[in-house]
């Protein structure tokens, strides 16, 4: 049985005291809930004081990208070691980060080997784009992300990852999958991937999200599909009272 897992991705929104905000008052509207992983993704800068005020709750705390190397000559990247410090997951291969930042499946291998030998617990997010989707290519692009963030990767390790199916057509844009498409995507091209590569048990157990315009009003019909286990959420997670009306209404339709 797999624990639901309901993630905020803050992308670049909140200045270090709006951060602060937001996770004083999440800690405290979801404090009585159980059942469900519950995690925040503020900025870098906001790390630390997001992971102070949540440290303690329910709430985990996430880095929306880091570099495979634990130090160097890279500007501008934050390594596995200071993400340790400040986070419990590490989001990796965000399609924002793919599309505007040159991340390939070559890239988030590395991360993704990298974040589970330190220990940290990666999101990785996977998902097609409109002409690939209306071009039937989904399920075999949705493969090809697959096989390239777990090349070289051990059943044990694969079952500590969290992947995010996001279609890149429905972030942001207020469209969504329908949660049938959804959880048929997330079976053939994620699930019997994921068997084929490793095992049955480790396609089991390996959860899987579903990220793009989730809101709290269809986040239950999301959440009631076999194979989807919560979600990514980007915009509705920027407010305290949307992210926690997703979270109820997620448990409440379990
Ligand atoms: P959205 O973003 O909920 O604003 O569509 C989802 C994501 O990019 O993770």
């Amino acid at each position: 049985m797999r624990t639901p897992f309901i993630a905020g991705n803050w992308k670049m929104h909140k200045t270090v005291s709006e951060a602060i905000t937001l996770a004083e008052a999440l800690r405290t509207s979801l404090a009585d809930v159980t059942g469900v992983d519950l995690a925040v993704g503020p900025t870098a800068t906001a790390l630390y004081a997001v992971n102070r005020v949540l440290s303690g709750s329910n709430i985990a705390v996430a880095a929306q990208n880091m570099h495979w190397e634990e130090q160097g000559a890279f500007t501008g990247e934050i390594s596995p070691l200071m993400v340790l410090e400040l986070a419990q997951y590490v989001i990796l291969g965000h399609s924002e980060r793919r599309q505007y930042f040159g991340e390939t499946d070559e890239t988030v291998n590395r991360k993704l080997k990298s974040a589970l030998s330190h220990s940290l617990s990666p999101i990785v997010c996977i998902g097609e784009n409109l002409e690939q989707n209306r071009a039937g290519e989904t399920v075999s692009f949705v493969t090809k992300q697959i096989h390239g963030a777990f090349a070289g990767i051990s059943a044990a390790e694969a079952r500590k990852v969290t992947l995010a199916y996001e279609p890149i057509w429905a972030i942001g844009t207020g469209l969504t999958a329908t949660p049938e498409d959804a959880n048929r995507i997330i079976r053939t091209a994620i699930r019997d991937v994921l068997a084929e590569l490793y095992d049955e048990q480790t396609a089991e157990t390996i959860r899987v999200q579903y990220g793009g315009s989730v809101k709290p009003h269809n986040m239950a019909a999301f959440i009631v599909m076999p194979e989807i286990d919560g979600a990514l959420v980007g915009g509705a997670s920027l407010k305290a009272d949307s992210f926690t009306a997703i979270v109820k209404n997620a448990l409440a339709a379990l």
